[in-house]
C-alpha cells in the first residue's frame, strides 16, 4: 500500500484499520485536548480526532496519529521501516555495475533517487483561505498549552520550512513554536539542529530576514521527515519523498520557500537574524519542564492559509513513552542502515523508549580487532543527532539489544568498570537535557560491555561460556514434549 497522500487520507486509513477514535465532546486544546492525548499516548491507545474544538468552530484537531510503529508503517506504506534507509544506501554501496545487464539496473536506481524528487504543484489544499494583514493572527489557530506551567501556548507539531541560504536546500523541522503575540511567535531550533544552521548563515550574510513556514498536517511522510536527523546539507523535501515512496508535490510560497500542497495550515512570515525572545518554559519530552527561559528568533507572520474544515494536528510530550518515542523509534529503524553503511561493524541498535531517545543507545557489534567498542563510540558521538547520545553501551552482535535483560547480562558479565568504562568530560549535549551542567554542554559515558580479546585482557584468555552438550540436547529435543512439562508439569 502506498503512503497516504494528504493527512485527510491518513485519517481514512486509520479509521478503516479500527486505529482512529472520534471525540464528540466539546474539549479546549488549553490543557483538555492534551491531556486525553496524553493519557492514550500512555495506553498506547488509538489516534483521536477531536470533532469539537472549544472556542474554534469549524475546526478539528488530530492526535496520537504516530503513537505505534504500526501506525508510523501503515501511513508510510512501509512494511520494514529499513525500507527506507536502504533506498539510500542501495544508490551508494554496492559493487560499481560492470555488465550491460548490471549497468542497465543501477541506471534505474539512479532513475529511482530522481523519482523521489519533489515536483511542482500548480495548486494547493491550503489556498481555500488567505488570511493577511490583521486578520493573519495566531489566535485563530487551536494551539496546544500542554503542561499546567507552560510559558505559553505551542504548535506542538509544526514542520518548520527554511530553505538554507548556504545551499539552497530545503529543510524541515519538528520544532516547538511559542505563540508570543497575534502575530508573532518564537521558534525553538536547538543549537544543533538544521534550522538554526540557517538562521545563523542567514546572520552571516547579514540578511534582513530569513524566510519561514510552519506547515500543520500534510502527508505524513512530510510531517514525519521533520523529525529525521538527516545529514546536512541532504534535501529534507527529497528525504520526505524516499520515505513516501514517490516525490513530494509542494507549492512555493509568495516567500519562496516550498511547502507541501496537502497541508492543512501554513503560517508564513519571516526571523531576522539577531531578533530573539525568551522561550519557555515548556514541560519537554525528559519529563521536567525546561530551565528559565532561553532566548531563541522572534517569527514574524504575513500570511495564514487555511485549508477548508482545517484539521490541526497536535502532540504532548512528557515523561516517556508518549507519542515521540514510537516516532523516535521509527528514527532509529530507518536510519540503521545509513549507520551502517558509515560504520559496517554495527548489527543493530536499539535507543530504548524510556531512555529518551538522546539519553541511553544500546549498539551491538561484530568486534574483529582490540578497542573496536571504542571506536564505535567515538564514531557515534560524532554522528549527527547519534552524537547527542549521552550514555552508549556497545555489545557483541550476539546479544539482542533489543533484550534489556541480556544487555544487563552483557553489563554485568563483560565489564571490568576501571577497564571498560569511559567518561568524556566536556562535551556536546542535548540542550534540554536536565542533567547537564550548562544547556548543550556536559559529558559522555560509554560502556564496553564485549567481551575482551587477549590484548584487551593483559594476554589471558577470555573464559569460556557454558553451554549444553549438543548430544545430549538433541536427545531432550526429541524427547521434550513426553516430559509433560510444557502443558504445566
Ligand atoms: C514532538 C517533537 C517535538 C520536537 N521539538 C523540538 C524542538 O522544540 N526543538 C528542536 O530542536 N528539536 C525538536 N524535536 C526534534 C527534532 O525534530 C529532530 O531533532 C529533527 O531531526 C530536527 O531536524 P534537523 O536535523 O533538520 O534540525 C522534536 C521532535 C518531536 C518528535
Amino acid at each position: 500500500m502506498p503512503a497516504a497522500r494528504d493527512l485527510r487520507e491518513l485519517l481514512a486509513l486509520l479509521e478503516e484499520r479500527g486505529q482512529l477514535r472520534r471525540v464528540r465532546a466539546e474539549l479546549s486544546p488549553v490543557l483538555e485536548i492534551p491531556e486525553v492525548l496524553r493519557r492514550v499516548m500512555r495506553r498506547r491507545g488509538p489516534a483521536l480526532l477531536f470533532e469539537r474544538v472549544r472556542g474554534y468552530p469549524g475546526w478539528r484537531v488530530a492526535g496520537n496519529l504516530f503513537g505505534t510503529l504500526e501506525r508510523i508503517k501503515l501511513a508510510l506504506g512501509a512494511e520494514r521501516l529499513e525500507e527506507i534507509g536502504e533506498r539510500l544506501t542501495r544508490a551508494l554501496a554496492g559493487p560499481p555495475p560492470m555488465g550491460l545487464l548490471e549497468k542497465l539496473r543501477g541506471l534505474r536506481e539512479a532513475l529511482d533517487l530522481a523519482r523521489y524528487a519533489p515536483r511542482q504543484a500548480r495548486r494547493a489544499a491550503f489556498e481555500d483561505t488567505v488570511l493577511e494583514g490583521g486578520e493573519a493572527s495566531l489566535e485563530r489557530i487551536p494551539a496546544f498549552k500542554t503542561w499546567p506551567r507552560d510559558g505559553g501556548r505551542y504548535i506542538t507539531f509544526g514542520q518548520v520550512y527554511t530553505v538554507d541560504p548556504a545551499t539552497g536546500v530545503t529543510n524541515i523541522g519538528v520544532y516547538r513554536v511559542m505563540v508570543r503575540g497575534p502575530r508573532e511567535a518564537v521558534v525553538h531550533w536547538q543549537l544543533h539542529k538544521r534550522g538554526q544552521q540557517a538562521y545563523r548563515e542567514a546572520g552571516e550574510r547579514a540578511w534582513e530576514r530569513l524566510p519561514v513556514a510552519v506547515v500543520v498536517g500534510s502527508d505524513p511522510a512530510t510531517m514525519l521527515a521533520g523529525v529525521m536527523p538527516v545529514p546536512y546539507p541532504l534535501d529534507k523535501l527529497l528525504f520526505a519523498g524516499v520515505m513516501a515512496g514517490r516525490g513530494v508535490e509542494v507549492y512555493r510560497l509568495p516567500s519562496g520557500v516550498p511547502v507541501p500542497a496537502s497541508a492543512e495550515l501554513v503560517i508564513e512570515g519571516y526571523v531576522e537574524p539577531g531578533r530573539e525572545a525568551p522561550e519557555g518554559p515548556f514541560g519537554d519530552h525528559w519529563g521536567y519542564y525546561d530551565r528559565p527561559a532561553r532566548r531563541f528568533p522572534v517569527l514574524t507572520v504575513e500570511r495564514i492559509w487555511l485549508r477548508r474544515g482545517p484539521v490541526y494536528v497536535g502532540t504532548v510530550v512528557g515523561k516517556p513513552p508518549m507519542e515521540d518515542a514510537a516516532i523516535g523509534k521509527a528514527v532509529e529503524r530507518i536510519f540503521l542502515p545509513i549507520v551502517r553503511l558509515l560504520l559496517p561493524e554495527v548489527v543493530d541498535m536499539n535507543l530504548p523508549e524510556h531512555g529518551v531517545f538522546q539519553g541511553i543507545g544500546i549498539v551491538s557489534i561484530r568486534k574483529r580487532y582490540p578497542g573496536q567498542a571504542k571506536k564505535v563510540m567515538m564514531a557515534l558521538w560524532g554522528l549527527g543527532q547519534m552524537a547527542l547520545t549521552k550514555i552508549l553501551i556497545v555489545v557483541d552482535h550476539d546479544v539482542d539489544v533489543h533484550d534489556l535483560n541480556q544487555v544487563l547480562w552483557a553489563v554485568a558479565a563483560h565489564v571490568d568498570p576501571q577497564r571498560d568504562v569511559v567518561v568524556v568530560p566536556g562535551t556536546h549535549t542535548d540542550e534540554l537535557d536536565p542533567a547537564a551542567p550548562y544547556p548543550g554542554y556536559g559529558s559522555k559515558l560509554g560502556i564496553d560491555a564485549t567481551r575482551k580479546l587477549l590484548e584487551e585482557n593483559n594476554g589471558r584468555p577470555w573464559p569460556e561460556e557454558v553451554e549444553p552438550d549438543p548430544e545430549t540436547a538433541r536427545k531432550i529435543d526429541r524427547i521434550w514434549s513426553s516430559l509433560g512439562i510444557d502443558a504445566g508439569g
